[in-house]
């Protein structure tokens, strides 16, 4: 199993590309199978996650070509409807198949994922929103059994903003007979980006990125072609990384707009910001950052994604600052690593009472999730001496060449 280990050295400098965004690039790869005719999609990340999901197609029989970060994929001979617990327990994105197979096939049978590292992750809502698409759904030893000869057009309300059950509905409604009319949906980047793919593939879909989003089914789609966007994840995890070492980077090939609050952050946090349409200059002077109270909630507010980023950011800060975790009930088993490191950090229930350290001390320490992964690579680049990062594979699921990047920017990384 690999292992990342850092010595800790002072700023990161210079330019970063980042790739495709993994949680666009998954409902996409999920949407191959609403048509029958090839997906040519563009600047897929080289991430675990997708070739787990890749994997996943091939045993439903859906043929792939994969070049670089170009992929085609043709769902033309799928002939099973069965997600195996095995892979699916892995990668729970896999729930994604579960609207389309339905929606195309008729029947699908996925795995519950069950448990979680950062939380119980619940799917009741993508159950309900199919049920009220007319799906019969029920949960027989440990698999979501739908079926429904077609879907019709329905009215349905989320009680959760949930991003993967509104693209589950988005790619069943896009089939079904009739309007869809989905309310309460959550508003990510990746739901508004998934529409424009459904669109060009001969969907009729208004409001995505509202709350309220309005599909007309239609009895087939077609192929097409789309470029994954870039990762606003991999984005501020960079930008993180570089205030935290107080350093100044240029991140190349990314969306500002994607980063409102994450931006806001780092500029309460004392760092200088630039931007243009796709890049953004982050320079802290050589100064340390200041501690700043972070809340996440779903998009636009800050992303529980970057949570265990700001973490490791604050735990080197100047003050204290609080950090409350809104999404997942467990999403802070980086803390405990971190204090391992010689973080001050205080745990309340959701709530986290973060005194900044001037210095963190190196340390062997385990990765639990992707994200909490990153955080500590953040505070292993600001630790004095050597950190040694086990289980990143959790890493590898989402972070294309995370340790070649980083020793492009200078720090001293190597994979073992
Ligand atoms: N929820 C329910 N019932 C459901 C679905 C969700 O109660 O049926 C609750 C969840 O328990 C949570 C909240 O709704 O409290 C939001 O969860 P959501 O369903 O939006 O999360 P997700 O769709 O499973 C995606 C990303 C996650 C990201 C969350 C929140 C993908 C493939 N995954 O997950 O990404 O944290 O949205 O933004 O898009 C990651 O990349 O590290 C990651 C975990």
């Amino acid at each position: 199993m690999d292992k990342i280990i850092i010595t800790g050295n002072g700023p990161l400098h210079g330019e970063v590309r980042v790739a495709g965004a993994k949680n666009a690039a998954l409902p996409i790869i999920a949407a191959s199978l609403l048509s029958a005719e090839p997906l040519h999609i563009a600047n897929v990340p080289d991430v675990r996650d997708i070739g787990t999901v890749l994997h996943l197609m091939q045993l439903l029989g859906a043929n792939f070509e994969r070049s670089g970060t170009d992929l085609s994929i043709d769902t033309s001979k799928v002939h099973s409807v069965h997600a195996p617990y095995e892979l699916v327990k892995t990668i729970r994105a896999s729930i994604l198949l579960l609207g389309p197979l339905l929606a195309r096939f008729g029947e699908a049978d996925v795995s519950l994922p069950g448990g979680c590292a950062i939380g119980s992750r619940p799917v009741n809502e993508h159950i309900a929103g199919l049920a009220a698409l007319g799906a019969e759904i029920h949960i027989e030893s440990g698999y979501i059994k739908a079926r429904a000869a077609r879907l019709r057009g329905a009215h349905f309300a989320f009680d959760v903003p949930s991003v993967t059950a509104t693209e589950n509905l988005l790619m069943a409604a896009a089939l079904a007979e009739g309007v869809t009319t989905l309310e309460n949906c959550a508003l990510e980047p990746e739901i508004g980006d998934l529409a424009q793919l459904l669109v060009a593939m001969g969907a009729r879909i208004a409001g995505a990125g509202t709350g309220t989003i309005v599909i007309e089914g239609v009895p087939q789609l077609h192929g097409t072609a789309h470029r994954v966007p870039p990762d606003r994840i991999e984005t501020g995890t960079f930008l993180a990384a570089a205030a935290a070492t107080r350093g100044d980077i240029r991140v190349l090939e990314t969306n500002p707009d994607f980063l409102h609050h994450v931006l806001g952050k780092l500029e309460q946090a004392g760092c200088q910001l630039e931007q243009g349409s796709d890049w953004i200059h982050l320079s802290t002077g050589g100064k340390r950052c200041k501690a700043v109270n972070i809340h996440t909630a779903p998009y636009p507010a800050f992303p529980t994604d970057m949570q265990a980023q700001f973490m490791a950011l604050n735990a080197l800060a100047e003050g204290s600052a609080t950090v409350v975790e809104n999404i997942f009930e467990n999403r802070f088993m980086h803390v405990a690593e971190l204090q391992r490191m010689g973080a001050n950090i205080e745990l309340q229930g959701h709530t986290a009472i973060v005194r900044g350290s001037e210095r963190l001390q190196g340390a062997p320490v385990m990765a639990t999730d992707l994200r909490a992964s990153a955080s500590l690579i953040i505070a292993a680049l600001c630790a004095d001496g050597e950190t040694t990062i086990d289980r990143v594979y959790h890493l590898d699921r989402g972070y294309a060449s995370i340790d070649v990047k980083l020793a492009e920017l200078g720090a001293i990384i190597k994979r073992v």
